[in-house]
């Protein structure tokens, strides 16, 4: 099902949650985008993957004790004992002649359990049963994460990796570097259970739209090998009519150069569209920045930035800012705080345990001279770089990835 809308009938396997059959297909449209039909039903081998997609990966933080708690072998088993429903887009599976409707089980009007998202912070199993009613069995990333209602509103709480457990505190310098460039983005905060840090975001999908991750758009078009990575993903929203790509993406790689993102890949950044018309309502604000500003990286190596890498078009930030093609859009006056807030926010209570000194300042120093290198671009005065080139597949990244953290 897709909200209302019936899609597809199939089978599914309850013990791994993957799809054995896929049978009458009702609503081709509906699909979710980049699933080819082929003789009159939709493709089971590409549907499964996406369907895997949207389960919690193998490669999640403490995945492997949280199964083991809730005595199941993989996640994919999770799909099915929650009907597939997630907070970030409105797929679901109605078992046949069950009777249910989106209105009456849907995890943004109705509460749901915190067994699972418990379990997955490392509780222990409860003496009765566990209630599998959870978004969190849909949340896709590898760090430790789970969904709460706080206050009434649906929020994404998410741990970092470590030793340096900096993802949260990143997401919050992220977002003060947006707000400084206009640029859209979902604000973090960060709390703390148990003496760790983890961010808090409000949940940007509402009861009407979804998220539909880059990599769903990049799949809706066979690429040719002499197409750039980059040029692939401008064709592939041209063709749906998804509007302004190029600002979008502009913004979003000169963010991603001054933090040196190491984790943009195509999951990563989307569009949000309406769930029932399927009207694009534009690239969603910009969330998950967090492995960036040299998370794992010690002192040394994050001044050289040598060993920093880069996604989703190019391995290099170097060569993936030579995509962004107007800089004229930042106002540098509002960048100058920046190394100060970066320290302030490394060196709060609590947080200063995890990042040391030396850190903060190699971490604040390399973020000040990409801003300066940006500014010097901007202004002409950077040694000649030449033009952009977004047809170039030079340098271009080949898989699509996530980091994954111990
Ligand atoms: N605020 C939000 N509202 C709705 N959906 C969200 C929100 N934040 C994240 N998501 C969804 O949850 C997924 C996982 O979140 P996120 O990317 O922040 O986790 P992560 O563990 O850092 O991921 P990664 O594996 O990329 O490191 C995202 O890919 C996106 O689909
Ligand atoms: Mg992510």
């Amino acid at each position: 099902m897709h909200k209302h809308t019936r899609v597809l009938s199939m089978e599914l396997d309850s013990a791994t949650g993957l799809i054995r059959k896929t049978d009458v297909l009702y609503s081709a449209e509906h699909l979710p985008p980049g699933i080819p039909v082929r003789h009159g039903t939709a493709d089971r081998g590409l549907l499964n993957e996406w369907w895997t997609d949207r389960s919690i990966p193998a490669s999640r933080s403490g995945i492997r004790e949280a199964l083991e708690t809730m005595g199941l072998s993989n996640t994919g088993a999770l799909l099915v004992r929650c009907y597939g429903l997630s907070l970030s887009d409105q797929y679901w599976i109605c078992p046949e002649d069950s009777g249910l409707t989106w209105d009456r089980i849907n995890f943004f009007d109705h509460d749901f359990s915190d067994d699972i998202g418990d379990v997955l912070f490392g509780a222990e199993k409860k003496a009765d049963r566990l209630d599998f009613s959870s978004p969190d069995n849909t949340s896709d990333g590898n760090l430790k994460k789970r969904w709460k209602i706080l206050d009434g509103t649906r929020c994404l709480v998410k741990g970092g990796s470590n030793p340096f457990r900096q993802q949260p505190f990143n997401e919050v310098i992220a977002s003060e570097i947006m707000t400084r460039l206009d640029i859209p983005h979902i604000p973090y905060t960060v709390t703390w259970s148990k003496g760790a840090p983890y961010s808090v975001c409000e949940n940007f999908v509402t009861r009407d739209t979804e998220l539909i991750p880059a990599w769903r758009i990049l799949r809706t078009q066979k690429k040719n090998n002499s197409v750039s990575v980059y040029q692939h993903f401008i064709n592939c929203c041209e063709t749906l009519g998804i509007n302004d790509p190029v600002p979008f993406l502009d913004r979003m790689l000169t963010v991603d150069y001054i933090i040196a993102n190491e984790d943009r890949h195509f999951n990563n950044f989307g569009v949000l569209r309406d769930a029932e018309t399927l009207r694009w309502l534009g690239f969603a604000p910009i969330y998950d920045s967090g492995s960036s500003l040299g998370y794992d990286k010690m002192p040394a190596q994050i001044r050289s930035g040598k060993e920093v890498v880069c996604k989703p078009f190019k391995n290099h930030h170097e060569e993936q800012l030579r995509l962004v093609s107007d800089l004229s859009w930042i106002d540098f006056d509002r960048l100058t705080d920046v190394p100060d807030l970066i320290t302030d926010i490394l060196s709060a209570d609590g947080a200063d345990e995890y990042v040391g000194k030396d850190r903060i300042s190699a971490i604040s120093d390399s973020v000040a001279r990409r801003i300066q290198k940006l500014a010097a671009m901007s202004s002409g005065t950077a040694p000649a770089q030449a033009g952009p080139d977004p047809a170039s597949t030079s340098d271009d990244v080949e898989t699509n990835i996530a980091a994954k953290y111990n």
